[in-house]
């Protein structure tokens, strides 16, 4: 199933989340001549981008906020981890990219005097929340969807899944080292609807595929986070860190059965909602003077230490004393979504419980976005870009890939003009492949992934379940890499290849973690909480 033609673009583009159609719109708009294509493994807006609710964070109204703050909160949630100076640019950027987002077409809530009414979440000491209602995601992909599709110069492939990317390691045909410094001349992509694989040659490649989150059981992330970009970019040689540190969303709503998880927005604890365990009471003030408020990993855990301690699969978070009205227009969605479940958050307590929901770390990049390969860039939560540190401060991820996808798009102005097409690449190679074998394999072996990942490498970690992890994924990996050798591409055969893959590399990392820090935590490490 391999498709003889090498297709040229200037711009490859991994993805259609917020930082792949913020780099696209902006190449497209500089570069007017080069080709820019974007690959996208689902429809053209399911991302996890599409499901941001609470909003993005900003300094926007310079009266009541600082940059200052907004920079020690983002430092404090990270738990001393942070590239400060990352910090530091993108918090000061954040306005200028907000006000591009409003000039594309994005529309924010603003208050009855038409100014932005500006939200509160975990880990912020100030109201810093742009937010269109509690879909703030989907108003985003809407408005730069509509953008990128008014130009000509931009290829949108909907259904293209990037398997791997190329490098010297396919041009040369040689082994290549992780210290060596490689290029990246494009990737092989799977057109899923006709079954070839396509050979993409490329000037640039963006990375922008998003997140991992079905490498848990529980996740808020949609199917497609599956760690494609961390795990094509480790086997391409690039450098990674930081991929222990994994954030629970506190408040996942308990639904058996409903996957992804729906997320109860933190937003809805910035307006005031409380934690209450299985028998009413209240018990985030044992755990951080800023209770409700305090940053997610500690949120968290508490909620897990309470499970734990009461044996019940979810605690409440009570809503009942906000204005309904108000509760309502701010979060229509929650509101929609409860009521359909029969749960009425004027009286009812809304049950809920942690759910994985982001990576802090990935692959590196510096400040203009540049990977440790030549020519591959990266933008979003793929990355490790300095900005998080061991644990993300609510709303500052859409930020970074606003923030990032335009330092890459100003560092190639200046170098686009120097970069050539690779001379020749080899097209994809599929001797030696057979027609599938059993489908309910890969199935079977998907599950165990997750299985593996939630009981052994959650919130709460030991050197013994690491161990275990470690064990159990090897053999995974092995029983994988004799399909994947032998069988005809599939892209659910290609997740399951780069899902073991990441939850290797984030049990790996997990075990040369020797200090608690945000969302890396061992039980090992400390005797309490
Ligand atoms: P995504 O938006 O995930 O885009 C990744 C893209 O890559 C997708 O188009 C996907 O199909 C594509 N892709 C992946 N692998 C391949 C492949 N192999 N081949 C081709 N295409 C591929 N953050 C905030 O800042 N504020 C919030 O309010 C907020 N709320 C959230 C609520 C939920 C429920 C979730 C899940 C996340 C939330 N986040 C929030 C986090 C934030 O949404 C994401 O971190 C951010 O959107 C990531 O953007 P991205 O462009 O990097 O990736
Ligand atoms: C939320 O709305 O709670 C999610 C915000 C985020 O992930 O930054």
């Amino acid at each position: 199933n391999a498709e003889k033609k090498i297709h040229k673009t200037d711009f490859l583009i991994i993805g259609s989340g917020i930082a792949g159609l913020t780099f696209a719109l902006k190449t497209a708009t500089h570069f007017k001549d080069a080709k820019i294509t974007i690959v996208t493994k689902n429809e053209k807006n399911e991302c996890n981008t599409k499901y941001a609710q609470g909003g993005i964070s900003t300094v926007w109204d310079k009266t009541v906020d600082s940059f200052d703050q907004h920079i020690k909160d983002t430092l404090i949630a990270g738990d001393g981890i942070c590239d400060e100076e990352v910090v530091e640019m993108v918090v000061k950027e954040a306005p200028k990219r907000l006000q591009e987002l409003i000039d594309w077409g994005t529309k924010f809530d603003k208050d009855k005097n038409g100014t932005y009414s500006l939200g509160r979440e975990g880990g912020h000491s100030q109201d810093r929340i742009l937010h269109h209602k509690d879909i703030t995601g989907a108003e985003i992909e809407r408005a730069l969807i509509e953008q990128v599709e008014k130009f000509e110069n931009i290829n949108f492939l909907t259904y293209h899944y990037a398997i791997d990317l190329i490098t010297e390691h396919q041009v040369k045909k040689k082994q290549t080292k992780r210290q060596e410094k490689i290029t990246c001349y494009g990737a092989y992509v799977l057109d899923e609807k006709k079954s070839i694989v396509k050979t993409f040659s490329s000037k640039v490649t963006m990375l922008a595929s998003g997140g991992i989150g079905q490498v848990y059981i529980t996740t808020t992330n949609p199917v497609i986070a599956t760690g494609d970009g961390i795990a094509m970019a480790y086997r391409a040689k690039a450098e990674i860190s930081d991929v222990e540190f994994i954030q629970f969303h506190p408040t996942a709503l308990y639904n058996p059965g409903e996957y992804p998880a729906f997320l109860i927005s933190e937003a809805v604890r910035g307006e005031g909602a409380i934690l209450r365990d299985f028998n009413g009471k209240r018990f985030m003030h044992k755990y951080d003077e800023r209770e409700e408020l305090a940053s997610r990993d500690i949120v968290a855990r508490a909620i897990d230490s309470e499970l734990k301690k009461s044996g019940a699969p979810y605690v409440y978070l009570d809503c009942t004393h906000i204005n309904f009205e108000e509760f309502q227009k701010h979060f229509p969605n929650i509101t929609e979504k409860c009521m359909s479940l029969g749960i009425d958050v004027r009286k009812d307590f809304i049950p809920v419980s942690p759910a994985q929901h982001y990576i802090c770390g990935g692959v590196n990049v510096n400040k203009k976005g540049k990977t440790s390969i030549k020519n591959l860039y990266a933008s979003g939560e793929v990355t490790r870009s300095g900005l998080h540190g061991a644990n993300r401060l609510a709303s500052n991820s859409l930020l970074e890939g606003l923030v990032f996808s335009h330092n890459a798009f100003e560092n190639l102005k200046k170098r686009f003009s120097k970069i050539k097409f690779p001379k020749q690449i080899p097209v994809w190679n599929d001797s030696g492949v057979v027609k599938n074998m059993e489908k309910i394999l890969i199935t079977h072996d998907r599950n165990e992934v997750k299985t593996i990942m939630s009981n052994y490498v959650g919130i709460v970690r030991s050197n013994e379940r690491l161990l275990r992890a470690e064990r159990k994924l090897k053999v995974l990996y092995e029983d994988n890499k004799r399909l994947y050798d032998h069988s005809e591409l599939s892209v659910d055969l290609c997740e399951l290849r780069n899902l073991i893959t990441t939850a290797y590399l984030i049990t790996q990392f997990s075990k040369t973690r020797k200090e608690n820090k945000g969302g890396f935590y061992s039980a090992d490490l400390v005797n309490e909480l």
